[in-house]
Protein backbone atom coordinates (compact mmCIF):
# COMPACT_ATOMS: atom_id res chain seq x y z
CA UNK A 1 0.00 0.00 0.00
CA UNK A 2 1.64 3.60 -1.14
CA UNK A 3 1.22 5.86 1.81
CA UNK A 4 0.16 9.94 1.28
CA UNK A 5 0.35 12.71 3.60
CA UNK A 6 -1.73 15.25 2.82
CA UNK A 7 -0.57 18.55 3.75
CA UNK A 8 -3.68 21.60 3.96
CA UNK A 9 -7.35 19.80 4.26
CA UNK A 10 -8.75 22.27 1.71
CA UNK A 11 -11.02 22.50 -1.25
CA UNK A 12 -7.65 20.60 -3.19
CA UNK A 13 -6.92 18.32 -0.67
CA UNK A 14 -10.24 17.16 -0.55
CA UNK A 15 -10.39 16.63 -4.36
CA UNK A 16 -6.91 14.41 -4.31
CA UNK A 17 -8.54 12.77 -1.67
CA UNK A 18 -11.75 11.97 -3.78
CA UNK A 19 -8.90 10.90 -6.37
CA UNK A 20 -6.66 8.69 -4.13
CA UNK A 21 -9.67 6.56 -2.97
CA UNK A 22 -10.04 5.74 -6.65
CA UNK A 23 -6.33 4.22 -7.11
CA UNK A 24 -5.93 0.79 -6.09
CA UNK A 25 -2.90 0.61 -3.73
CA UNK A 26 -3.17 3.95 -2.59
CA UNK A 27 -4.15 5.29 1.08
CA UNK A 28 -4.35 8.82 2.55
CA UNK A 29 -2.60 7.91 6.13
CA UNK A 30 -1.99 11.47 7.65
CA UNK A 31 -3.04 15.11 7.25
CA UNK A 32 -2.28 18.08 8.86
CA UNK A 33 -3.89 21.93 8.62
CA UNK A 34 -3.50 24.51 11.08
CA UNK A 35 -7.61 24.99 10.78
CA UNK A 36 -7.77 21.40 12.93
CA UNK A 37 -11.08 20.85 12.55
CA UNK A 38 -10.93 20.41 8.68
CA UNK A 39 -7.50 18.58 8.78
CA UNK A 40 -9.80 15.53 11.16
CA UNK A 41 -13.09 16.23 9.04
CA UNK A 42 -10.71 14.91 6.54
CA UNK A 43 -8.88 12.45 7.77
CA UNK A 44 -12.33 11.03 9.23
CA UNK A 45 -13.17 10.35 6.07
CA UNK A 46 -9.94 8.67 4.50
CA UNK A 47 -9.58 6.70 7.79
CA UNK A 48 -6.19 8.68 8.24
CA UNK A 49 -4.45 10.11 11.06
CA UNK A 50 -4.30 13.73 12.00
CA UNK A 51 -0.91 15.13 12.74
CA UNK A 52 -0.94 18.43 14.50
CA UNK A 53 2.18 20.49 12.25
CA UNK A 54 3.93 19.33 9.21
CA UNK A 55 7.30 18.71 11.02
CA UNK A 56 4.93 15.40 12.75
CA UNK A 57 4.10 14.64 9.14
CA UNK A 58 7.17 14.57 7.52
CA UNK A 59 8.41 12.24 10.65
CA UNK A 60 6.57 9.32 9.33
CA UNK A 61 7.02 6.61 6.88
CA UNK A 62 5.25 7.64 3.85
CA UNK A 63 5.78 7.23 -0.26
CA UNK A 64 3.94 10.71 -1.15
CA UNK A 65 4.19 14.06 0.89
CA UNK A 66 1.22 15.93 -1.56
CA UNK A 67 1.14 19.68 -0.47
CA UNK A 68 -1.58 21.19 -1.05
CA UNK A 69 -1.48 24.97 0.59
CA UNK A 70 -1.25 28.14 -0.80
CA UNK A 71 1.55 28.79 -2.87
CA UNK A 72 3.48 31.28 -1.04
CA UNK A 73 3.46 28.29 1.47
CA UNK A 74 4.78 25.67 -0.91
CA UNK A 75 8.49 26.44 -0.99
CA UNK A 76 8.92 25.66 2.72
CA UNK A 77 7.05 22.91 3.07
CA UNK A 78 8.48 21.08 -0.15
CA UNK A 79 11.81 21.61 0.49
CA UNK A 80 11.61 20.62 4.49
CA UNK A 81 9.82 17.38 2.77
CA UNK A 82 12.64 16.88 0.19
CA UNK A 83 15.30 17.18 3.03
CA UNK A 84 13.53 14.28 4.85
CA UNK A 85 14.00 11.82 1.81
CA UNK A 86 10.57 12.05 0.88
CA UNK A 87 8.67 11.88 -2.91
CA UNK A 88 6.65 15.22 -2.55
CA UNK A 89 3.71 15.64 -5.22
CA UNK A 90 3.02 19.56 -4.77
CA UNK A 91 -0.04 21.78 -6.14
CA UNK A 92 0.51 24.15 -9.14
CA UNK A 93 1.80 27.26 -8.71
CA UNK A 94 5.25 26.16 -7.73
CA UNK A 95 5.09 29.07 -5.82
CA UNK A 96 4.29 32.73 -5.21
CA UNK A 97 7.81 33.97 -6.50
CA UNK A 98 10.78 32.98 -8.77
CA UNK A 99 13.41 33.14 -6.06
CA UNK A 100 11.27 30.68 -4.16
CA UNK A 101 10.23 28.07 -7.15
CA UNK A 102 14.69 27.93 -8.17
CA UNK A 103 15.25 27.12 -4.41
CA UNK A 104 12.73 24.43 -4.84
CA UNK A 105 13.91 22.93 -7.72
CA UNK A 106 17.70 23.16 -6.04
CA UNK A 107 16.13 21.22 -3.39
CA UNK A 108 14.89 18.38 -5.86
CA UNK A 109 18.55 18.09 -7.61
CA UNK A 110 20.35 17.99 -4.18
CA UNK A 111 17.64 15.28 -3.18
CA UNK A 112 16.85 11.87 -3.91
CA UNK A 113 12.77 11.91 -3.80
CA UNK A 114 10.90 13.08 -6.98
CA UNK A 115 9.06 16.00 -7.00
CA UNK A 116 6.18 16.24 -8.78
CA UNK A 117 3.79 19.58 -9.85
CA UNK A 118 0.23 19.14 -10.17
CA UNK A 119 -0.43 20.78 -13.35
CA UNK A 120 -3.75 18.86 -13.69
CA UNK A 121 -4.69 20.38 -16.90
CA UNK A 122 -2.09 18.41 -19.14
CA UNK A 123 -3.81 15.46 -17.67
CA UNK A 124 -7.54 16.74 -18.90
CA UNK A 125 -8.43 14.22 -21.28
CA UNK A 126 -9.09 16.84 -23.70
CA UNK A 127 -5.80 18.81 -23.66
CA UNK A 128 -4.29 15.50 -23.79
CA UNK A 129 -5.55 14.28 -27.17
CA UNK A 130 -4.11 17.91 -28.43
CA UNK A 131 -0.79 17.16 -27.46
CA UNK A 132 -0.60 13.88 -28.77
CA UNK A 133 -2.75 15.28 -32.26
CA UNK A 134 0.26 17.90 -32.51
CA UNK A 135 2.85 15.78 -31.55
CA UNK A 136 1.87 13.07 -34.11
CA UNK A 137 1.77 16.47 -36.57
CA UNK A 138 -1.63 16.09 -37.58
CA UNK A 139 -2.56 20.06 -37.62
CA UNK A 140 1.19 20.49 -38.83
CA UNK A 141 3.10 23.29 -37.47
CA UNK A 142 1.47 25.53 -34.65
CA UNK A 143 1.15 28.70 -35.40
CA UNK A 144 -1.46 29.89 -32.52
CA UNK A 145 -2.98 28.40 -29.54
CA UNK A 146 -5.43 30.47 -27.57
CA UNK A 147 -6.94 29.14 -24.19
CA UNK A 148 -8.90 30.73 -21.64
CA UNK A 149 -10.07 30.15 -18.74
CA UNK A 150 -12.92 32.40 -17.10
CA UNK A 151 -15.38 32.61 -14.02
CA UNK A 152 -16.46 34.70 -11.31
CA UNK A 153 -14.25 35.32 -8.00
CA UNK A 154 -13.11 32.51 -6.18
CA UNK A 155 -14.75 32.67 -2.56
CA UNK A 156 -13.56 29.74 -0.80
CA UNK A 157 -9.81 30.41 0.54
CA UNK A 158 -9.13 29.74 3.72
CA UNK A 159 -8.63 33.26 4.90
CA UNK A 160 -8.80 34.94 2.10
CA UNK A 161 -5.40 34.19 0.74
CA UNK A 162 -7.01 33.79 -2.59
CA UNK A 163 -8.17 37.50 -3.06
CA UNK A 164 -4.61 38.56 -1.77
CA UNK A 165 -2.58 39.11 -4.87
CA UNK A 166 0.35 38.75 -2.54
CA UNK A 167 -0.35 35.14 -1.89
CA UNK A 168 -2.19 34.10 -4.94
CA UNK A 169 -1.17 36.63 -7.77
CA UNK A 170 -4.97 37.13 -8.66
CA UNK A 171 -6.18 35.19 -11.55
CA UNK A 172 -3.25 35.72 -14.26
CA UNK A 173 -1.08 33.60 -11.76
CA UNK A 174 -3.41 31.29 -10.17
CA UNK A 175 -5.68 30.40 -13.14
CA UNK A 176 -3.53 31.26 -16.13
CA UNK A 177 -0.44 29.35 -15.20
CA UNK A 178 -2.73 26.46 -16.33
CA UNK A 179 -2.73 27.75 -19.44
CA UNK A 180 1.23 29.12 -19.48
CA UNK A 181 2.25 25.36 -18.44
CA UNK A 182 0.08 24.02 -21.07
CA UNK A 183 1.16 26.07 -23.85
CA UNK A 184 4.55 25.26 -23.22
CA UNK A 185 4.32 21.76 -22.44
CA UNK A 186 2.10 21.04 -25.82
CA UNK A 187 4.37 23.87 -28.15
CA UNK A 188 7.26 22.31 -26.99
CA UNK A 189 9.46 25.86 -27.24
CA UNK A 190 10.35 28.16 -24.48
CA UNK A 191 8.10 31.18 -24.03
CA UNK A 192 10.63 34.50 -24.96
CA UNK A 193 8.10 37.64 -25.41
CA UNK A 194 5.11 38.54 -23.18
CA UNK A 195 2.46 41.47 -23.55
CA UNK A 196 -0.34 41.78 -21.54
CA UNK A 197 -3.23 44.54 -21.21
CA UNK A 198 -6.27 44.40 -18.54
CA UNK A 199 -8.86 45.38 -16.27
CA UNK A 200 -9.36 46.34 -12.73
CA UNK A 201 -12.84 45.28 -11.95
CA UNK A 202 -14.89 44.93 -8.68
CA UNK A 203 -13.47 41.25 -8.79
CA UNK A 204 -10.12 42.50 -7.79
CA UNK A 205 -6.88 44.17 -9.74
CA UNK A 206 -6.15 42.39 -12.94
CA UNK A 207 -8.97 40.47 -12.91
CA UNK A 208 -9.83 40.58 -16.55
CA UNK A 209 -6.78 39.84 -18.56
CA UNK A 210 -5.48 39.24 -21.98
CA UNK A 211 -1.88 37.90 -22.75
CA UNK A 212 0.07 37.02 -25.63
CA UNK A 213 2.80 35.17 -25.77
CA UNK A 214 5.73 34.57 -28.78
CA UNK A 215 7.53 31.03 -27.92
CA UNK A 216 10.86 30.74 -29.69
CA UNK A 217 9.66 28.61 -32.48
CA UNK A 218 7.67 31.46 -33.78
CA UNK A 219 3.96 30.10 -32.46
CA UNK A 220 1.50 32.99 -30.76
CA UNK A 221 -0.49 32.04 -27.44
CA UNK A 222 -3.12 33.95 -26.32
CA UNK A 223 -4.08 33.55 -23.30
CA UNK A 224 -7.24 35.01 -21.52
CA UNK A 225 -8.44 34.56 -17.85
CA UNK A 226 -11.07 36.58 -15.62
CA UNK A 227 -12.18 36.31 -12.32
CA UNK A 228 -14.57 39.10 -13.42
CA UNK A 229 -17.50 37.18 -15.33
CA UNK A 230 -21.19 36.94 -13.40
CA UNK A 231 -20.98 34.14 -11.11
CA UNK A 232 -24.04 32.41 -12.73
CA UNK A 233 -21.82 31.85 -15.58
CA UNK A 234 -19.69 28.72 -14.19
CA UNK A 235 -16.20 28.00 -15.01
CA UNK A 236 -15.95 28.60 -18.95
CA UNK A 237 -12.77 27.03 -20.73
CA UNK A 238 -12.28 27.40 -24.31
CA UNK A 239 -9.05 26.57 -26.50
CA UNK A 240 -7.89 26.77 -30.13
CA UNK A 241 -5.18 25.69 -32.10
CA UNK A 242 -4.90 26.74 -35.81
CA UNK A 243 -1.28 24.77 -37.51
CA UNK A 244 -0.25 24.57 -41.26
CA UNK A 245 -2.58 21.88 -41.77
CA UNK A 246 -5.73 22.28 -39.75
CA UNK A 247 -7.46 23.59 -36.46
CA UNK A 248 -8.40 21.84 -33.07
CA UNK A 249 -11.18 23.11 -30.96
CA UNK A 250 -12.77 22.79 -27.81
CA UNK A 251 -14.82 24.29 -25.37
CA UNK A 252 -17.16 24.21 -22.53
CA UNK A 253 -19.57 26.45 -21.30
CA UNK A 254 -19.17 25.32 -17.70
CA UNK A 255 -17.53 22.80 -16.03
CA UNK A 256 -19.53 21.84 -13.52
CA UNK A 257 -22.44 20.68 -16.15
CA UNK A 258 -23.12 17.35 -14.85
CA UNK A 259 -26.01 17.43 -12.87
CA UNK A 260 -27.99 14.63 -10.89
CA UNK A 261 -31.55 15.18 -9.60
CA UNK A 262 -32.55 13.10 -6.60
CA UNK A 263 -36.11 11.72 -6.07
CA UNK A 264 -36.97 13.75 -3.18
CA UNK A 265 -35.90 17.01 -5.66
CA UNK A 266 -32.87 17.86 -4.63
CA UNK A 267 -30.17 18.92 -6.92
CA UNK A 268 -26.58 18.88 -6.83
CA UNK A 269 -24.04 19.83 -9.51
CA UNK A 270 -20.91 17.91 -10.55
CA UNK A 271 -17.66 18.26 -12.59
CA UNK A 272 -18.74 15.57 -15.64
CA UNK A 273 -15.41 15.71 -16.35
CA UNK A 274 -14.42 13.50 -13.77
CA UNK A 275 -12.70 15.95 -11.42
CA UNK A 276 -10.60 17.75 -14.14
CA UNK A 277 -8.02 15.52 -14.97
CA UNK A 278 -7.03 14.57 -11.15
CA UNK A 279 -7.75 10.48 -11.00
CA UNK A 280 -5.04 10.72 -14.09
CA UNK A 281 -2.26 12.61 -12.80
CA UNK A 282 -2.29 11.55 -9.38
CA UNK A 283 -1.90 8.13 -11.02
CA UNK A 284 0.91 8.82 -13.12
CA UNK A 285 2.67 10.27 -9.83
CA UNK A 286 1.87 7.43 -7.78
CA UNK A 287 2.59 5.17 -10.90
CA UNK A 288 6.25 7.01 -11.13
CA UNK A 289 6.81 5.82 -7.73
CA UNK A 290 6.02 2.62 -8.08
CA UNK A 291 8.02 1.56 -11.27
CA UNK A 292 10.73 4.27 -9.30
CA UNK A 293 11.38 5.78 -12.71
CA UNK A 294 14.05 8.87 -11.73
CA UNK A 295 11.83 11.35 -13.93
CA UNK A 296 9.11 13.35 -12.31
CA UNK A 297 6.17 13.32 -14.88
CA UNK A 298 5.71 17.22 -13.99
CA UNK A 299 9.15 18.36 -13.26
CA UNK A 300 9.92 21.40 -10.85
CA UNK A 301 11.99 22.83 -13.61
CA UNK A 302 9.14 22.69 -16.03
CA UNK A 303 6.52 24.31 -13.81
CA UNK A 304 9.43 27.24 -13.09
CA UNK A 305 8.86 28.19 -16.66
CA UNK A 306 4.97 28.53 -16.71
CA UNK A 307 5.37 30.25 -13.23
CA UNK A 308 8.26 32.56 -14.93
CA UNK A 309 5.67 33.70 -17.79
CA UNK A 310 3.01 34.36 -15.38
CA UNK A 311 4.62 36.71 -13.19
CA UNK A 312 6.20 38.45 -16.78
CA UNK A 313 2.16 38.88 -17.35
CA UNK A 314 1.69 40.27 -14.24
CA UNK A 315 4.83 42.87 -15.13
CA UNK A 316 3.42 43.66 -18.11
CA UNK A 317 0.16 44.74 -16.70
CA UNK A 318 2.02 46.79 -14.38
CA UNK A 319 4.63 48.62 -16.51
CA UNK A 320 1.97 48.57 -19.89
CA UNK A 321 5.60 47.27 -21.94
CA UNK A 322 6.02 43.95 -23.42
CA UNK A 323 8.75 41.90 -21.16
CA UNK A 324 11.31 40.13 -22.96
CA UNK A 325 11.67 36.87 -20.87
CA UNK A 326 15.31 35.77 -22.27
CA UNK A 327 16.86 38.23 -19.70
CA UNK A 328 13.71 39.80 -17.58
CA UNK A 329 14.10 38.43 -13.93
CA UNK A 330 11.45 40.10 -11.30
CA UNK A 331 12.76 41.91 -8.34
N1 LIG B 1 -5.21 22.20 -9.95
C1 LIG B 1 -6.28 22.97 -9.77
O1 LIG B 1 -7.14 23.07 -10.61
C2 LIG B 1 -6.41 23.70 -8.46
C3 LIG B 1 -7.66 24.14 -8.02
C4 LIG B 1 -7.75 24.79 -6.78
C5 LIG B 1 -6.59 25.02 -6.04
N2 LIG B 1 -5.38 24.60 -6.52
C6 LIG B 1 -4.15 24.88 -5.76
O2 LIG B 1 -4.15 24.13 -4.55
C7 LIG B 1 -3.53 24.89 -3.50
C8 LIG B 1 -4.53 25.03 -2.35
O3 LIG B 1 -5.68 25.70 -2.81
P1 LIG B 1 -7.14 25.44 -2.16
O4 LIG B 1 -8.12 25.97 -3.14
O5 LIG B 1 -7.26 24.05 -1.68
O6 LIG B 1 -7.07 26.45 -0.92
P2 LIG B 1 -7.88 26.35 0.47
O7 LIG B 1 -7.76 27.68 1.11
O8 LIG B 1 -9.22 25.76 0.23
O9 LIG B 1 -7.04 25.26 1.29
C9 LIG B 1 -5.69 25.47 1.67
C10 LIG B 1 -5.51 24.81 3.03
O10 LIG B 1 -4.13 24.87 3.38
C11 LIG B 1 -4.06 25.11 4.78
N3 LIG B 1 -2.74 25.61 5.12
C12 LIG B 1 -2.25 26.87 4.97
N4 LIG B 1 -0.98 26.92 5.38
C13 LIG B 1 -0.64 25.67 5.79
C14 LIG B 1 0.53 25.08 6.32
N5 LIG B 1 1.64 25.81 6.49
N6 LIG B 1 0.52 23.77 6.62
C15 LIG B 1 -0.59 23.01 6.44
N7 LIG B 1 -1.75 23.52 5.93
C16 LIG B 1 -1.76 24.83 5.62
C17 LIG B 1 -5.19 26.09 5.06
O11 LIG B 1 -5.57 26.10 6.42
C18 LIG B 1 -6.28 25.54 4.16
O12 LIG B 1 -7.13 24.61 4.83
C19 LIG B 1 -3.08 26.20 -4.14
O13 LIG B 1 -1.74 26.10 -4.56
C20 LIG B 1 -4.01 26.33 -5.34
O14 LIG B 1 -3.47 27.11 -6.40
C21 LIG B 1 -5.28 23.92 -7.69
Amino acid sequence: MLRVGLVGAGLIANVHAGAYAQLAGVEVAAVTDPVSAKAADLASRCGAEVLPDVARLIDLELDLVDVCTPPHTHAEIVIAALDAGHNVACEKPIARTLADARRMVAADRRTPGLLMVGHVTRYEADHRLAKQLVDDRQVGRLRRVAHSTTTSAPGWSEGGWLADPRCSGGPVLDQGVHSFDYLRWLIGSPAIRVHAVGRDTAAGPGSYVLTTVRYADGTIGVVETSWAHPAARGFRLQAELVGTDGRLAWSYDDLMSGVYCSADGGTEWYDALGDRGFVEELRDFTDALRTKVRRSPVPAAEATEGLHTALAALESLHTGEAIDLVTWEPE
